[in-house]
């Protein structure tokens, strides 16, 4: 009897214990959105209090919502994804926060109160982002895992940018898989805005397992799916696009995220002033050096038809709007790339190894290899003329945007635990091209 209702506390402390917590922007200023699950529908809350400012370090408690989610592939499994916004953020303080239902709570995270910036006055000083795609469980993403976990305990960034492909995948094993990834980053994404866009990984039943899971900015053209959409921060306009769409739908959603996107960058360019440097992301890449040595009919697809069709719809859009960097994943490696237009490398006005001044093209990096089962893409022996810095440690990047002229890009290897490249890019004019 003893053991019965022990078994059946844990069992059910086990459904109301919350989980997988993870924050993000949203499409308003001063907002922080928390998303977690619970296994049981039950109403739970944010308490949340500011530290470290002028702020009386006070509890709120703040009401969160909850929708079903079936994370099962041939069974039902119903998981409860809860979110609740935070908002009048106060950008000189940090803020502690827990999620729970007065049973049962999160452990205490901690996120900085500056948020995705869209209004006077514009904080437009120094920024430092974490990018990284293709980022798994098990052994093999653990390596990303320990040197990440490790930068996140000193606060040196200030959110993660992770370009598709998560957990591989969020709906294996029946859903399971997702639930793992999502309670392994957490120490990560519960203390940072850990913004997403989709990958090829999150495709299966159209990209349901990653629009339920992960919350990003909403607008008129994404509906709510969490597949594009750009927020304002530092000196910088980040567009985070979707290029799935090219492979997985119709020409509809095509035409839909394209009006979007030409809208967004021309905005863009038009604040150029306030905001000089405009970076884009997208899972697959446009450029990625293949092996000229071997017949172009045996390239590996991503760098040769699918990286061509790719440039074909959206390479001009960057070019013409002024696109200062194209991050890119996909490809299980690393590589930088000069600043390169029609695969042809754009001299600047001074180009050294790790420096670009003046820059008049968008340079391409590609960072999918946090790690995953899927383990190495080998690099091209023989890499293309504007191919600069190639490796296929498992790593990340951190990008430090100074000021509106200085930006800084390192790439770490979490195997050898040490920087492996660096890039400078330093502007001599807003845009090259406006
Ligand atoms: C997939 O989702 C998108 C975005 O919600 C929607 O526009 C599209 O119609 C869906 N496609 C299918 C085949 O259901
Ligand atoms: C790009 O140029 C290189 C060198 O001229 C050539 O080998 C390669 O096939 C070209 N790639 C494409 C996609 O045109
Ligand atoms: C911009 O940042 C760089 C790198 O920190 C620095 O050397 C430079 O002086 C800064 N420029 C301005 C105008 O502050």
């Amino acid at each position: 009897m003893r053991i019965l209702s022990l078994i059946l506390a844990t069992a059910s402390a086990m459904l109301l214990y919350p989980e997988q917590v993870h924050i993000s922007w949203t499409e308003n200023e001063g907002e922080m959105r928390v998303t977690w699950v619970t296994f049981y529908p039950i109403s739970s809350v944010v308490s949340y209090r500011p530290i470290l400012c002028n702020s009386p370090a006070l509890w709120t408690y703040l009401d969160g919502s909850f929708t079903e989610f079936d994370q099962g592939d041939t069974l039902e499994i119903i998981q409860y994804i809860n979110t609740a916004v935070i908002k009048d953020l106060d950008p000189s303080c940090f803020y502690e926060y827990s999620v729970g239902n007065y049973v049962f709570w999160s452990e205490i995270f901690l996120f900085n109160g500056r948020t995705a910036d869209y209004s006077e006055p514009f904080d437009t000083t120094e920024v430092n982002l974490i990018v990284l795609g293709d980022w798994g469980t098990g052994d093999l993403g653990k390596y990303t895992l320990n040197l990440l976990g490790e930068e996140a305990k000193l606060r040196d960034f200030d959110a993660v940018l992770h370009i598709g492909d998560i957990a591989y995948d969020l709906n294996d094993q029946e859903g399971e898989i997702g639930n793992i990834w999502l309670n392994m980053v957490e120490h990560i994404a519960g203390n940072y805005a850990y913004m997403t866009n989709p990958g090829n990984h999150e495709s299966p039943n159209n990209f349901t397992h990653y629009s339920n899971r992960f919350k990003m900015p909403i607008n008129e053209a994404n509906q709510g799916t969490s597949w594009f959409y750009s927020f304002d921060y530092g000196p910088a306009h980040f567009v985070m696009i979707d290029t799935e769409v090219y492979f997985f739908n119709s020409a509809e959603v095509i035409e839909n995220q394209l009006n979007w996107l030409k809208a967004d960058l021309e905005k863009a360019n038009k604040n150029r002033g306030i905001r000089p440097w405009l970076i884009v992301l997208g899972h697959r890449a446009l450029y990625c050096s293949i092996n000229n040595l071997v017949p172009v009919s045996q390239i590996n697809p991503a760098c040769g038809s699918q990286a061509t069709l790719l440039k074909n719809k959206l390479e001009d859009l960057m070019y013409t709007n002024g696109v200062d960097v194209f991050f890119q994943a996909h490809l299980h490696n690393y590589e930088r790339d000069a600043p390169v237009y029609k695969n042809l490398t754009v001299p600047s006005e001074f180009d050294g190894e790790n420096i670009h001044i003046g820059a008049k093209a968008p340079i391409y990096i590609t960072n999918g290899n946090a790690g995953n089962v899927e383990a190495h893409n080998p690099v091209s022996p023989t890499p293309q003329e504007w191919s600069r810095f190639l490796s296929n440690d498992y790593g990340y990047g951190r990008l430090s945007i100074f000021n509106n002229t200085h930006l800084y890009y390192e790439q770490f290897s979490s195997e050898l635990l040490e920087c492996i490249d660096y890039v400078w890019l330093i502007k001599t004019q807003n845009s090259y091209n406006s």
